[in-house]
Order: structure tokens, then C-alpha cells, then sequence
């Protein structure tokens, strides 16, 4: 009993711990899955989008706060780019913050 309730004490204490800090600066790890359709466009080399011919920026290893700011302007409509206003647009602010924070984590990898 006196084991069991313990337990649940620290499982209860470790879960806060990850939110916590997930809301704090984005959680690359959940913003890996977010970021799955994004790379479709965002991690192919040449930095091209065929339709319309636009090139497409490099997004591994950019500042965290420029992705979220680009994203909420993409998403407010004062950036205008159809094709982001439509990927931004059902985006939370929480999951800008961890999409941003996987390709910030990204150093290095992208090519050029
Ligand atoms: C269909 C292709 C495509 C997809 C999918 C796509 N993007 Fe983009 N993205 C673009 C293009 C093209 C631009 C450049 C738009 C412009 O000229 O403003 C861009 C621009 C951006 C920028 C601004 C970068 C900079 O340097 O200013 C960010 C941030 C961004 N995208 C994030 C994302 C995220 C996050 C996703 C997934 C939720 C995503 N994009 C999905 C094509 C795409």
C-alpha cells in the first residue's frame, strides 16, 4: 500500500515535469511528428516548391522564436503565402513551439 502510493507520487511529479517544460520553449519531440508534413517541402534540397515555383526557405537549425513569429504572421495573414497561411493556420501557438523547436534542434543536418 505504503509502495504503491509512493509510486504514484513520482509518476505524478515526473508527468509535470515534461509539461512543464513543454510549454515553456516547445518539445522537439512532439514537434517531430507536427513537422512530418512540413518536411515534405522544408528538408528536400534545392529549396524549391513547384507549384507555384517559390523557393522554400531552410527551416533545420533557424531560430526557434523566428519559426514561431514567421508561423503566427503566416497564420494572421500579414505574411502572405497561400501555402503557409494554409499550413499555418490550424497550427496552436503550443505546437508552433514545438515544431520550431525541432528544427531548431536541427543544426547542421539540412544541406545547403
Ligand atoms: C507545400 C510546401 C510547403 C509545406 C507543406 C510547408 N511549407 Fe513552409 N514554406 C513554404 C514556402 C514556399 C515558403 C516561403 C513562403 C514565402 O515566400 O513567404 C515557406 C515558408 C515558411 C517559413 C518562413 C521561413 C523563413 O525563412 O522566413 C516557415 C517558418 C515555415 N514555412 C514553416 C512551415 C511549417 C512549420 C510547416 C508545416 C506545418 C510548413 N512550413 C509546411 C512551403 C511549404
Amino acid at each position: 500500500m505504503y509502495k504503491h502510493s509512493l509510486c504514484s507520487l513520482l509518476t505524478c511529479g515526473v508527468l509535470l515535469a515534461v509539461s512543464g517544460t513543454a510549454s515553456a520553449v516547445g518539445n522537439p519531440v512532439a514537434g517531430k511528428a507536427l513537422a512530418f508534413e512540413c518536411s515534405g517541402c522544408h528538408a528536400v534540397r534545392g529549396y524549391r516548391y513547384d507549384y507555384p515555383t517559390n523557393h522554400v526557405p531552410r527551416l533545420g537549425g533557424q531560430h526557434a522564436a523566428y519559426i514561431v513569429n514567421a508561423l503566427k504572421e503566416y497564420k494572421a495573414g500579414e505574411r502572405p503565402n497561400p501555402t503557409m497561411h494554409a499550413n499555418a493556420s490550424t497550427l496552436t501557438t503550443q505546437q508552433m513551439e514545438d515544431i520550431a523547436a525541432y528544427f531548431a534542434s536541427q543544426k547542421g543536418q539540412s544541406g545547403r
